[in-house]
C-alpha cells in the first residue's frame, strides 16, 4: 500500500530534491506541500515549490501557510541558497497559483480525516506544524509520524555553533512539536554532513541522468560555494533529501528514542536540540538518526531523478 505524504517545506534548492523524490516514487502518494517561511520568504518558497511540482508532471495541490515564525520575525538562509532560493540561475519562478486555504488547517483536515494514515515530512521551519497543532491538539495522537529534518544531532549547527537553520528560525516551533506528543524521528544536520555530501563527480553523475538531474543539480550552484567556503566540506549536502528518503524507507536509517527538547530564547543556545543521549532520568519523547545507509539514499535519489 503507497505511503501518504504530507510535506510541509521552505522551498529552496535543497528542499526540491526532497520534493522530486516524493513526487516521483510510485511506493508513495504526496497528498498535499504546505509551504512555510524559512530559507526565503513565502511567496518565494510557495513558486518554488509550485514550479518544482509541475517539473515533476504532478497536480499534487499546494498550499501557503506562515509568512513568519510564531514570535520572532523572519531571518532567510537566501545567503546560503540564494536570493530566489534555487541557485539564482534565472529559472522562470513566478505567475504560478497556490491552491485555496492555509497550510495549518488543511494539515489538520488531511491528518484528522486519515487518522494513522499520514506520514508528515517537515522541511523547514516547524512554524505550520506549530501552528496546527496550537489549533488543533489532536493531530499528535492522529499523525501516523513526523519525520523532521531538524536539529544538529550530534554534530555542530550550521547557523550558530550549536544550532541548526530549521530550528534556529522558530525554535519556539520547535520546541511545541517535539513537546505536543506526536511520534517523531529527527534526521538532523549531522546526518546530511556525514552521509548527503557531493563532491563534483558525484554530482555530475546525477546531472548526467536527464533534465530532472540537470535541474536538481544546477540549483545547488549558491550552496555549493557557501558549503566549500563556510561549511568546508568537499560539496553541497542535502539535508532535506536525506530526510526524505529516510521517510519514504525507515529502513535505511539507525535511530535511538531519547528525550529531546529545544532551547528557545535569543541566547547562545537559540534553537538547539537538547538530546538526552545518556537517558539521564528522562522519559523519550522521541527518535534521532545516528546513521543513514548513504547507498540507500542516493538509489532513492538517482531512481526518482532519472525515471
Ligand atoms: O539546516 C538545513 C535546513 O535548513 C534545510 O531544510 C534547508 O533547506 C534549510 O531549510
Ligand atoms: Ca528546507
Amino acid at each position: 500500500m503507497s505511503r501518504r505524504l504530507v510535506i510541509d517545506t521552505d522551498t529552496a534548492s535543497d528542499d526540491a530534491v526532497a520534493l522530486v523524490m516524493a513526487l516521483r516514487n510510485p511506493a508513495v502518494t504526496v497528498d498535499a506541500i504546505t509551504v512555510v517561511a524559512g530559507n526565503v520568504p513565502l511567496d518565494l518558497a510557495v513558486q518554488n515549490a509550485l514550479y518544482t511540482r509541475d517539473l515533476c508532471g504532478s497536480a499534487v495541490p499546494v498550499y501557503a501557510g506562515r509568512d513568519a515564525p510564531l514570535m520572532r520575525a523572519l531571518e532567510t538562509a537566501q545567503f546560503v541558497h540564494g536570493n530566489d532560493g534555487m541557485g539564482d540561475i534565472g529559472l522562470p519562478l513566478s505567475g504560478r497559483t497556490p491552491n485555496e486555504g492555509h497550510a495549518a488547517d488543511v494539515l489538520i483536515e488531511t491528518v484528522m480525516g486519515s487518522p494513522g494514515e499520514i506520514t508528515l515530512v517537515t522541511l523547514g521551519p516547524l512554524s505550520n506544524v506549530a501552528t496546527a497543532l496550537l489549533r488543533e491538539p489532536q493531530i499528535a495522537n492522529a499523525v501516523g509520524h513526523c519525520f523532521i529534518m531538524g536539529g544538529a544531532g550530534a554534530g555542530p549547527g550550521n547557523v550558530s555553533a550549536l544550532a541548526e537553520f530549521n530550528f534556529w528560525a522558530d525554535p519556539e516551533a520547535a520546541r511545541v512539536v517535539v513537546r505536543s506528543g506526536m511520534p517523531f524521528t529527527l534526521v538532523g544536520w549531522d546526518m546530511s554532513v556525514r552521509h548527503a555530501t557531493f563532491g563534483p563527480d558525484d554530482a555530475a553523475r546525477i546531472r548526467s541522468l536527464g533534465p530532472l538531474g540537470e535541474f536538481c543539480i544546477d540549483i545547488q550552484a549558491v550552496v555549493d560555494d557557501y558549503a566549500r567556503t563556510q561549511s568546508h566540506l568537499i560539496g553541497f549536502d542535502l539535508p532535506d533529501p536525506i530526510a526524505m528518503a529516510v521517510a519514504i524507507d525507515p529502513g535505511i536509517a539507525t535511530v535511538e528514542a531519547h528525550h529531546i527538547d529545544v532551547m528557545i530564547g535569543d541566547g547562545e543556545g537559540r534553537g538547539k536540540d537538547i538530546i538526552d543521549w545518556l537517558d539521564t532520568r528522562r522519559r523519550d519523547n522521541g527518535s534521532v538518526a545516528t546513521h543513514v545507509v548513504r547507498e540507500a539514499f542516493v538509489t532513492l535519489l538517482t531512481e526518482a531523478v532519472a525515471g
